[in-house]
């Protein structure tokens, strides 16, 4: 029974957007699915549609605090955090009440084990249990590690997005190596895809040919889609919400991978993921400004840099360090 962190320190990556929209594609598949709010931001468990999250009671954090305290054994347990929420996952909600609970985290004595015994009951009752990571790599995220047994790592299309990829593999190796030898990487999942742009498309060029034959990285790739925005308000998954959109078939696609590389028999009916049409790059405005280049004159010659690193060898490189121990 695959317990997956959706984890990245990068903050708006897809990590949320992801939890939700997997979780419902691999709800649809046929499995039980639960999700877990591990962020105080409480963004997964508004998208789910559950309002009001400040007088949710208990939630993720109320049950990492009473662990933390010793605490855990008279109850509340998962189960009684556990919301059949509106948009049709069960989900442990969040709430400003987690990040109270990390501080407590930080003297306790299971402080790096806490969320895998709270999670523990829930194991037997689900098929997947899926951790949606705050954007830290701090205690919390190291629980999460500690309970999973795969990660997904969402990453932007996006240079700098991609740049950050060598601090979580170095967190995983170190997880790994002192935490939880059984922590698989089950794959990279490249997000907010902007096809219609060079750089958008390098970014992905690079991911895919640097980390062949290192790191999955799954063929799925979420492009940006106003829709997946709008879901989150109307505390939807896209499967409901636009069900024939490119991001729900994309969604149901990386739950197929997912599926897979968890060694999992079940088969979903996939259509290929469809080429971005004309009107769906319509619908986000390519924002193009035009200023005018000020007269300069020069103070000093600059020379350029002969080893100026190229985009792809200055980001491999800092993979590299981590990749042999990570994977
Ligand atoms: N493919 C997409 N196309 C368009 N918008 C998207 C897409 N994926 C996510 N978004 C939007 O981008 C924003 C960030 O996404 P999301 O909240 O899933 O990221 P996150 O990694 O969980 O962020 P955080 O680090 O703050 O937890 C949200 O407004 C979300 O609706
Ligand atoms: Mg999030």
């Amino acid at each position: 029974m695959p317990i997956i962190a959706v984890a990245n320190q990068k903050g708006g990556v897809g990590k949320t957007t992801t939890t939700l929209n997997l979780g419902a594609a691999l709800q649809e598949a046929g499995k039980s699915v639960l999700l877990v709010d591990l962020d105080p931001q409480g963004n997964l468990s508004v998208a789910a549609g559950i309002a009001d999250i400040d007088t949710v009671h208990p939630s993720i954090g109320d049950l990492l605090a009473l662990t933390a305290r010793g605490r855990a054994s008279a109850g509340p347990f998962i189960d009684n955090a556990v919301v059949a929420s509106p948009c049709g996952l069960d989900v442990v909600p969040s709430n400003s009440a987690l990040s109270v609970a990390e501080l407590g985290l930080v003297s306790a004595l299971n402080r790096e084990s806490a969320l895998a015994s709270i999670l523990k009951p829930a194991e037997a009752k689900y098929d997947y249990i899926l951790i949606d990571c705050l954007p830290s790599l701090g205690l919390l995220a190291i629980n999460a590690l500690r309970a999973a047994s795969g990660i997904v790592i969402p990453v932007q299309a996006d240079f700098l997005a991609v740049q950050g990829l060598a601090q979580i593999f170095e967190t995983i190796a170190a997880v790994r190596e002192q935490l939880n030898p059984d922590l698989n990487i089950l794959g990279v999942l490249l997000t907010l895809v902007d096809q219609r742009t060079a750089h958008s498309r390098e970014v992905v060029k690079t991911v895919r040919s640097s980390l062949a034959g290192q790191v999955n990285v799954f063929d799925t790739e979420v492009r940006l889609h106003v829709a997946l925005k709008e879901t989150a308000k109307a505390g939807r998954s896209i499967l409901d919400y636009d069900t024939n959109s490119p991001s729900a078939q994309a969604y149901r696609h990386l739950a197929r991978e997912v599926l897979q590389v968890c060694g999992d028999e079940a088969i979903i009916a996939v259509e290929p993921v469809s080429p971005t049409t004309a009107a769906e790059l319509l619908e986000l405005p390519v924002l193009v400004a035009t200023v005018p280049e000020p007269e300069r004159t020069p103070v000093a010659v600059r020379q350029p840099r002969a080893t100026a690193p190229t985009f792809e060898s200055f980001i491999v490189e800092e993979w590299q360090r981590w990749l042999g121990t990570s994977n």
